[in-house]
């Protein structure tokens, strides 16, 4: 991939532009943001602390720590927030300077960008559709005497399959013993319901060559305000901390992530709703004729568009034209051109989606 043309769900501006400058009919299915949109517990947090942005953010970010200490069971000292999770990976790769690094792909693009910002190398594994993209962890070991950094995602974007802890266990061992740091992405992890079987947090004391990158941006649908962090040993949270803008996260998103963290009937509304939502649509998307989704783990399916004969670029085109916008996969290393990724929303729009999907595809 030519890291330079990167290309993001989510570019509601662009599809405005193009269209006069107005954000309104637009139905975004190309980011995987919570449907249920802002929780008004953000909104009320955000609003109350509008009269502290006279002073800078607090450099500590300590009232946020300590909620996301306690909400994910972890040591403040393992703790740096972020303007978002991709600040972090872009810290990350600059203050450890990786030579080389593994990707296994399709994979979020952001990992091989801040890589090659930093000066890497990146070397690719490639999962296959034939196995539901899932990786072999066997063979990712034998790559770990090329690299010295290895990026996952779990769950993985765009594909979103997942491993148990036990395997990510074996990649973390033999990574330890090849001096190998291992980044491991669980952005997603809050809209999984048994999401303590797949997260590597209690494996963090043990291995000092784990970091765990986690965004708040899609959970608590704040993307336009940035926030999430970074969990790994006291050592290297020191590096991260020195090599970071000292206000990267605003009073603003600090504010917000204390009272995301704290709203429980939320994160239990919207894990609820969108594990059923994620199953109806994938039943309506199998129902189309040509496509065929993958399993979903999360709040987003893949889908291989290849018989239906429309590639994604040309699904996008038609379906932009009514307000849809969905994910062209096309720009993913290890994907060909007739892949696309669709959020999962609330009940009436995914019904809306799969109305025109069928109009294009009939
Ligand atoms: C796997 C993955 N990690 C991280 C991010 C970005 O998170 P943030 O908005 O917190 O920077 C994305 C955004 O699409 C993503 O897909």
């Amino acid at each position: 991939m030519n890291a330079d043309n990167h290309v993001h769900g989510g570019n509601v501006y662009a599809w405005a532009r193009e269209r006069g400058g107005t954000l309104n009919g637009v139905l975004d299915y190309s980011a995987n943001i919570n449907p249920l949109g802002l929780p008004a517990s953000v909104q009320t947090a955000i609003v109350q602390s509008v009269g502290q942005v006279i002073h800078y953010p607090d450099v500590e970010a300590a009232l946020l720590k300590t909620a996301i200490s306690s909400y994910y069971q972890v040591d403040a000292t393992y703790i740096t927030a972020g303007n978002g999770a991709v600040e972090l990976l872009y810290v990350l790769a600059h203050s450890l300077r990786p030579k080389r690094v593994l990707i296994p792909v399709p994979a979020f693009c952001e990992y091989e960008r801040a890589a090659r910002a930093a000066g890497a190398d990146v070397e690719y594994v490639y999962a296959s559709p034939e196995h539901n993209f899932a990786l072999d962890v066997k063979s990712l070991c034998d790559y770990l005497s090329r690299v010295d950094m290895v990026f996952i995602g779990n769950p993985s974007n765009p594909t979103g399959t997942l491993l148990p802890v036990s395997q990510l266990e074996q990649l973390l061992f033999a990574a330890r013993q090849a001096k190998v740091m291992v980044v491991m992405d669980e952005s997603f992890m809050d809209f999984i319901i048994d999401g303590g079987k797949y997260t590597c947090r209690p494996l963090l004391k043990q291995y000092d060559n784990l970091v765990i990158l986690h965004s708040l941006t899609k959970f608590y649908a704040i993307p336009g305000l940035r926030l999430g962090f970074a969990l790994a040993h006291p050592r290297l949270t020191a590096r991260l901390h020195a090599a970071k803008d000292p206000w990267n996260v605003n009073s603003l998103a600090q504010a917000a992530g204390v009272a995301a963290l704290a709203d429980q009937e939320y994160q239990q509304k919207s894990r609820g709703i969108i594990n059923c939502e994620k199953d109806a649509l994938y039943e309506g998307l199998k129902a189309l004729p040509g496509l065929k989704p993958f399993m979903p783990s999360v709040n987003y399916i893949l889908i291989d568009t290849s018989l239906s004969g429309y590639s994604a670029a040309c699904l996008r085109q038609r379906l932009a034209a009514s307000g849809i916008l969905i994910r062209d996969c096309s720009n993913y290393p290890g994907l060909s051109p007739y892949y696309m990724r669709v959020a999962v929303k609330l009940a009436e729009q995914n019904k809306m989606l799969l109305e025109h999907l069928e109009q294009v595809l009939r």
